[in-house]
């Protein structure tokens, strides 16, 4: 199946009414190789939701649950708002991106593992904190980064 008879498929699922542009763009995401939105099915949406091309472009680059860049099968969000920041986000990015060998805003090789920054997740608590998909994580160090990133390869394959 193309990309146009992929977009197409889930408007007919999810209809075609404005207020449906959200969930189709996580639904295009959670069915496309590299956990993202193609540019190209911006377009695609634009017509059939008669939305305009830069409405849709600004939703599927606003909210970070979404992106229009391939990334990994695991997102790492790692928060940088205030207190996670004071608490050290800037040591746990360096540590991710020395156990994974990338860089922040890159995906590793296999595909398994993105790294990006992400504004408060509400676990300031726990700070600092990163969300990775949907699972909130906390109190971060180096040997806890080794032991979540080793359970989601064995978990991920
Ligand atoms: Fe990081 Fe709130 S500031 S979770």
């Amino acid at each position: 199946m193309n990309l146009q008879q992929m977009v197409l498929e889930i408007i007919e699922e999810q209809g075609n009414a404005k207020d449906k542009l959200i969930e189709i763009l996580l639904e295009i995401q959670s069915r496309t190789e590299g956990n993202y939105v193609p540019k190209e099915t911006l377009k695609i949406i634009s017509e059939s939701l008669d939305i305009p091309l830069s409405r849709v472009y600004g939703v599927a680059t606003f909210y970070s649950m979404l992106s229009i860049k391939e990334r990994g099968k695991y997102v790492i969000q790692v928060c940088n708002s205030a207190p996670c920041y004071i608490s050290g986000s800037f040591d746990i990015v360096k540590v991710f991106e020395e156990v994974l060998g990338i860089k922040m805003g890159e995906v590793t090789q296999d595909g398994m593992f993105s790294l990006e920054y992400t504004s408060c997740i509400g676990a300031c608590n726990l700070a600092p904190a990163v969300k990775i998909n949907d699972k909130v994580y906390g109190n971060l160090d180096k040997s806890k980064i080794i032991q979540i990133l080793d359970s989601l390869r064995k978990e991920g394959k």
